[in-house]
């Protein structure tokens, strides 16, 4: 285990806010988690753990323990597409391998900042595949037993954007690997078909395009659209794109026929970034943030340094798109 000097945790998350950690180490092993939370105990004090920190943003309080920054590296695929992937690995990485070495299942999920050990806790998800559709079990050390366990992918609680990880058990466990089934390519595979990717598939001139053109045309339409959270501060959608009922749904497609809603189960999604758009927020700057001019589910921190200004800036987008369609958006990074 590894005890980092910077404490100030604004340096590990991608939006640069957050105040100071009592402690912050790295771990490349398990034993490295073992010796950290042995180190915790002594310390009384409570442990906790951060991969990229692209979908975490802490209060300028920061945390009064000890955080874990998850170095675990590791990846092998057998023939038949059985993953396993340790937590510190970058998520891009996993799936251009994935791709390249064959397999399918994730490559929409390209270009998705942060590692692989994040993506269950988040559910992430893109055009139409979410981690949930391939996760068959996560290795975890749980902080409560002091034990490393799995835990089968039915029992993380995944749903939209969410998991057991983000609610009930927050903070509990360390990831440490994640296991995914993913799927030897052949003539079978059918691409997502995803109305933001449609025309960037097109591209290919073809009715089958394989899982690299898949990946491709991901990178390409994430480029666009999405600020580089290693260049631009930002933390990916800063909010869950709503879950709303047939009777508001239908409310706002008689007043705006082309509003983007799809169904959900027996709800109805709605665009979050369109709602932001037409409550006349989109390329808004105010208090050191900008809500991005391209996708206005993004709010990219130009030089704010304080939680409380972040605050403010999605007060106000949850206030005025609440007073104009009366919905109440969800952050979808953890605030801590
Ligand atoms: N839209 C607008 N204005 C905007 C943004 C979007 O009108 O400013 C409209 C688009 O024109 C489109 C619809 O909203 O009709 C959906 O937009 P898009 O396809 O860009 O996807 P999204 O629903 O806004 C979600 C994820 C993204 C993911 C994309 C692609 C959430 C919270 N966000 O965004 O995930 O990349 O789909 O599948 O579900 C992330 O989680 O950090 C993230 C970027």
């Amino acid at each position: 285990m590894e005890v980092l000097e910077s404490k100030q945790l604004k340096n590990y998350t991608s939006m640069h806010i957050g105040g100071p950690a009592a402690y912050v180490v790295a771990v490349h092993c398990e034993q490295d988690i073992l010796e950290a939370a042995a180190f915790a105990r002594s310390k009384d004090m409570p442990i906790t753990t951060l991969g990229d920190g692209t979908n975490v943003v802490f209060s300028d309080a920061g945390f009064k323990g000890v955080i874990v920054l998850n170095k675990l590296v590791g990846f092998t695929i057998s023939d038949d597409g059985l993953a396993q992937i340790a937590a510190g690995e970058n998520w891009d990485a996993v799936v251009e391998k994935s791709v390249t070495q064959g397999f399918y299942g994730i490559e929409a999920l390209s270009l998705i900042p942060g590692t692989a050990g994040a993506t269950p806790v988040n559910n992430v998800g893109a055009y139409g595949q979410e981690i949930s559709d391939t996760l068959v079990s996560v290795r975890a050390f749980d902080t409560k037993s002091g034990d490393f366990i799995d835990i089968p992918a039915s029992d993380c609680g995944l749903a939209y954007r969410t998991s057991r990880f983000k609610n009930e058990d927050h903070g509990r466990f360390i990831i440490t690997q994640i296991t995914l089934q993913l799927k030897p390519i052949d003539a079978s595979y059918v691409a997502p078909s995803y109305p933001s990717l449609a025309s960037e598939l097109a591209k290919c001139n073809t009715d089958q395009p394989t899982p690299s053109q898949v990946r491709t045309a991901v990178i390409a339409v994430r480029s666009l659209k999405l600020p580089d959270p290693n260049k631009v501060a930002n933390a990916g959608s800063f909010f869950k794109n709503a879950i709303v009922s047939k009777d508001i749904a239908d409310k706002i497609s008689k007043q705006y026929p082309d509003a983007p809603i799809y169904s959900h189960g027996s709800d109805y999604k709605i665009a979050a970034g369109w709602l932001i758009e037409q409550a006349g927020l989109k390329d808004y700057r105010g208090d050191g943030f900008w809500i991005y001019d391209k996708q206005a589910l993004v709010i990219v921190n130009e030089s704010a340094s304080s939680f409380d200004a972040l605050k403010k800036t999605y007060q106000l987008v949850q206030k005025t798109v609440f007073e104009k369609f009366g919905i109440m958006l969800e952050p979808e990074p953890e605030l801590l």
